[in-house]
């Protein structure tokens, strides 16, 4: 009897303790330091600050692109170049077949340490490509982070997010955006790049065992959190109009490479409607996934994200005004003064 009791109170002290640390340590994302406020022009070597864009609605001005690509990047000094030049090749022959395309690539450097900046400035200046922007992030965000970075400062009126090793074929921008067009209802809609046609393909028979238990493990669990219409989550290759991605951004929290279920989530409560579309994807070498410590790692984050908009610690839609988002974002002046 006694012992029960004592078992029960150090169950329910254990629990007490673990939501005081859950909702005292809730995290948000970091804000921008000084210097990621600004941008250096590849070509000209000028400094020209952020604007964050993403809460505005599509102005018709000069600053105006069809599409913005956003390309997150942890030291790929190796694999962006091809990457990089392969976009960089569809989309400037797209421009001039027709004259209404126009685009901007987003280089997010999420505190590489091998030169991927450089390496990006570089590239446009050998292709004298004024619409590559790089956006050096000083210290590591994690995958979610960069891309939501580059999100918030992009101009685009469709804007794209891409993985810098170039698993996808980029010409298969094509094929998400036909299926926004039919998914999109009063500008709002999201076309997700699938790898899961592959399931049963070769590619992925030749994946180990192990690999595609957890994949399924991880299905099963995304029906329990509520995105149960979308096969593969994850694939690094995803279309928003900008009134979605302005919808979503501004709320995201998640700054590692599970971010793809927050901004699923935000979009399914949002009812923004989703296409999934299978994508052409090469298995790069040299993936950075350590498979079982990130299964763990997902299952704890997926419930985390969870219990933060249970709770309300994370608010899923609380309206956001450009200058809120400014501030919170706003980094601190002192430290490169
Ligand atoms: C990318 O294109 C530039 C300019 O055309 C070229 O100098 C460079 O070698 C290319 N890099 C790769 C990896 O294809």
């Amino acid at each position: 009897m006694t012992s029960v009791a004592v078992l029960a109170g150090v169950l329910i002290t254990s629990l007490a303790g673990l939501i005081t640390a859950l909702v005292m340590f809730t995290p948000h994302p970091r804000r921008r330091t000084a210097n990621e406020r600004f941008f250096i022009d590849a070509v000209t070597n000028e400094r020209t600050e952020f604007e964050i864009a993403a809460l505005e609605p599509p102005r018709r001005t000069s600053q105006n692109v069809a599409l913005s690509v956003v390309v997150p990047a942890f030291n790929e000094a190796a694999r962006l170049p091809q990457m990089l030049n392969d976009t960089l090749d569809f989309l400037d022959a797209r421009v001039k077949r027709d004259k209404g395309h126009s685009f901007e690539v987003i280089v997010v450097d999420d505190g590489s340490s091998d030169g991927t900046a450089e390496i990006a400035r570089e590239i446009a200046r050998k292709r004298a490509c004024s619409q590559v922007r790089v956006l050096v992030l000083e210290k590591n965000r994690g995958k979610g982070g960069a891309v939501t970075q580059g999100m918030l400062v992009a101009r685009g009126d469709r804007l794209l997010f891409a993985d810098a090793d170039g698993a996808t074929r980029f010409s298969d921008i094509e094929l998400l955006e036909k299926a926004l067009d039919k998914v999109s209802v009063a500008n709002h809609g999201i076309a997700v790049g699938s790898r899961a046609h592959m399931v049963r393909s070769d590619a992925v028979v030749k994946r180990s065992f192990i690999r595609n238990f957890l994949m399924h493990g991880f299905h099963a669990f995304l029906l329990l959190l509520g995105i149960s219409s979308i096969k593969d989550t994850q694939c690094g290759f995803k279309l928003l109009t900008r009134r979605s991605a302005a919808e979503i951004f501004p709320r995201m929290h998640v700054e590692g490479w599970i971010f793809d279920i927050e901004m699923l989530l935000l979009a399914t409560w949002h009812k923004i409607p989703i296409a999934e579309v299978p994508v052409t994807w090469n298995e790069v070498d040299g993936s950075k996934v350590n498979l079982l410590k990130d299964s763990v790692r997902m299952a704890i984050d997926l419930l985390l994200i969870r219990f933060y908009y249970f709770t309300g610690l994370w608010n899923a839609f609380k309206a956001l005004d450009a200058q809120e988002l400014e501030e919170k974002l706003k980094g601190s002046k002192r430290k490169s003064e």
